[in-house]
């Protein structure tokens, strides 16, 4: 059976009571499962919450959606890895594509941060993909590439999950067919393997819900999913983390 990852990421939504309303609905309802990880990436605010109700389940971790690259300091509402990893922080998200065009997040950028959540023993969830002004210029893959590229180097050293998202794919209610996908996942997994990565997780985002995630998770190129609104219902994303998969 292959290994899973299902990955909740809540945007800015679910403040600290309501993480622990979710939280205690989720862990009644969803006894650990063989081969699969649940990650949740709360708002920072409500990551200790999360943290806590997880408790020592290790198949369940919290995450923080993005941190600044610099460890403390006055750098006035931006949160680092150290202090997301005291509040129970295990994972981060790295590059998500709200990050890069709605707050102007360049590739360089990511790149900072993804050595701070690595530094402060972080585990990195790099998140890629094109828009649909680059997929429609078959630039997909160049635009993948450089992402990584300006991520992760020539040399992969640190443990990292990749996520494809395709901008036009996040919250449109149009998600990538498990083909189109497969084909990046390809890709990616080549470019890692190329600069000597140890492990190739690729994950999918963008619109992925309980009704496509059956046929999104039967494509083997998946290592697990990146799911926004789909998350955000418990009961919802109970269904959708129990997928059965072949
Ligand atoms: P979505 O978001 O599932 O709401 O499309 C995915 C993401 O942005 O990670």
């Amino acid at each position: 059976m292959r290994a899973l990852l299902f990955a909740a990421n809540w945007k800015m939504n679910v403040g600290p009571a309501e993480a622990r309303r979710y939280l205690a609905t989720f862990l009644t309802a969803y006894p650990p499962q063989p081969n699969r990880q649940v990650w949740f990436f709360p708002p920072a605010v409500s990551v200790e919450a999360v943290a806590t109700a997880i408790g020592n389940r290790t198949d369940l971790r919290a995450g923080v959606q993005d941190v600044y690259w610099e460890p403390k300091g006055a750098f006035t509402g931006a949160t680092s890895s150290p202090l997301a990893a005291e509040a129970g922080a295990k994972a981060a998200l790295i590059g998500h594509s709200e990050r890069r065009h709605v707050f102007g997040e360049t590739d360089e950028q990511t790149g900072k941060k993804l050595k701070a959540v690595v530094a402060a023993g972080l585990h990195p969830i790099l998140c890629v993909g094109e828009t649909l002004t680059q997929r429609d210029a078959g630039e997909t893959l160049t635009v993948v590439r450089r992402q990584l590229h300006a991520a992760l180097g020539d040399r992969v050293e640190v443990l990292v999950t990749v996520a494809y998202e395709p901008v036009w794919a996040i919250g449109t209610g149009r998600n990538a067919t498990p083909r189109d996908a497969a084909e990046v996942h390809r890709a990616i997994r080549a470019w890692l393997k190329e600069r000597q990565a140890k492990e190739t997780r690729v994950l999918y985002g963008g619109s992925v819900n309980v009704k496509n995630a059956v046929e999104l998770l039967a494509e083997q190129e998946l290592d697990g999913v990146l799911v926004g609104g789909a998350s955000l219902d418990p009961q919802v994303w109970i269904e959708l983390v129990r997928t059965a998969v072949t």
